[in-house]
């Protein structure tokens, strides 16, 4: 096995952000084969548009390539299994992860030409990506009636258009984030839960769903590129601390390029769970 990433610390949450023209097309339907697996051929296989499948190439490819510099396991060796909600873990082969690689959670998002991963240690991670400039005629207004009342109501203070577009889809992103590092993906009423933004401070306060603690969860979001919104959502390890540090990497990762590091969050306010309201 190779070594393991070299700077990888239990408490620095990676990022891995690639779009779709980060893998050419020869280089990806050339991998494929080798590095995916049965359900990952398959699925690939069964899209019927050309650039659905290109999307779900590139994101497995990355997914597979981070995975092993992170553990040193090849990319085609790594096992994925899926839970119940469909969420993929890496399973630990036989003598076990790496040292630096055990509890390694990561999350997967995709959408419109980009791709972003995140991998954490001894914490659950979740990510999720969108494209602001793919509200189509609709806009993202339609989106806004699964949201908390709270939601609804800051919404609809903000002058309808790209201002009130963009806190939309900040909302959905880090609804998606919270959902799928829990694993409940859409299952998770969206209305059960909500956030407080500020337009420069990010989340400033977080209202869980029932069972759940405000505390245990940090939230950042980013930019990757001028109309493309990241939201990652980062549990506290099991000794309760939070990211020591968040490292962004842009590109496909043949290499290993010096990632950005991303400024923590400062801690959000936390808000009592919406009891009865769902989870
Ligand atoms: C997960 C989910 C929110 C994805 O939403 P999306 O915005 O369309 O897609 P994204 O690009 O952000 O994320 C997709 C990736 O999330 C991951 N994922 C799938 N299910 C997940 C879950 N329950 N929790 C976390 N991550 C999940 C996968 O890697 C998936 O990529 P892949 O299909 O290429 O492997 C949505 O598909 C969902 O709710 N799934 C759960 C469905 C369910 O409960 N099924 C029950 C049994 S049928």
């Amino acid at each position: 096995m190779n070594p393991v990433h070299p700077t990888a610390r239990e408490d620095t949450v990676g990022l891995w952000f690639c779009p779709n023209d980060g893998l050419d097309q020869p280089t990806s339907a050339l991998l494929a084969p080798h590095w995916l697996d049965e359900h990952e051929r398959e699925t690939a296989g069964r899209f019927l548009f050309e650039r659905d499948r290109r999307q779900y190439l590139v994101a497995h490819c990355l997914v597979r390539r981070v995975l092993s510099l992170e553990t040193g396991i090849p990319e085609a060796e790594a096992v994925l299994w899926r839970s119940s909600r469909g969420r993929p873990f890496l399973q630990a082969p036989p003598g076990g992860l790496p040292d630096g690689a055990r509890d390694l959670d990561f999350n997967l998002s995709h959408a419109h030409g980009f791709n972003v991963m995140a991998v954490a240690r001894d914490r659950r991670v979740g990510v999720d990506i969108e494209r602001l400039d793919r509200g189509g005629e609709r806009g993202f207004d339609w989106v806004v009636e699964s949201f908390a009342p709270q939601e609804r109501a800051y919404l609809a203070g903000l002058t309808a258009g790209g201002r009130r577009d963009r806190a939309t889809l900040r909302l959905w992103t880090l609804k998606e984030a919270y959902a799928k590092a829990r694993g409940l993906g859409l299952g998770l009423p969206f209305d059960s839960f909500s956030f407080e933004l500020d337009e420069e401070q990010g989340v400033v306060g977080f209202r869980p769903p029932e069972g759940d603690d405000a505390d245990r969860w940090c939230f950042v979001e980013l930019n990757p590129r001028p109309q493309v919104l990241v939201s990652l959502a980062v549990e506290r390890s099991r000794d309760g601390s939070a990211p020591g540090r968040i490292e962004m990497h842009d590109g496909f990762p043949w290499g290993r390029a010096v990632p950005r590091d991303i400024p923590l969050p400062a801690p959000h306010r936390a808000l009592a769970p919406l009891v009865g309201a769902g989870a």
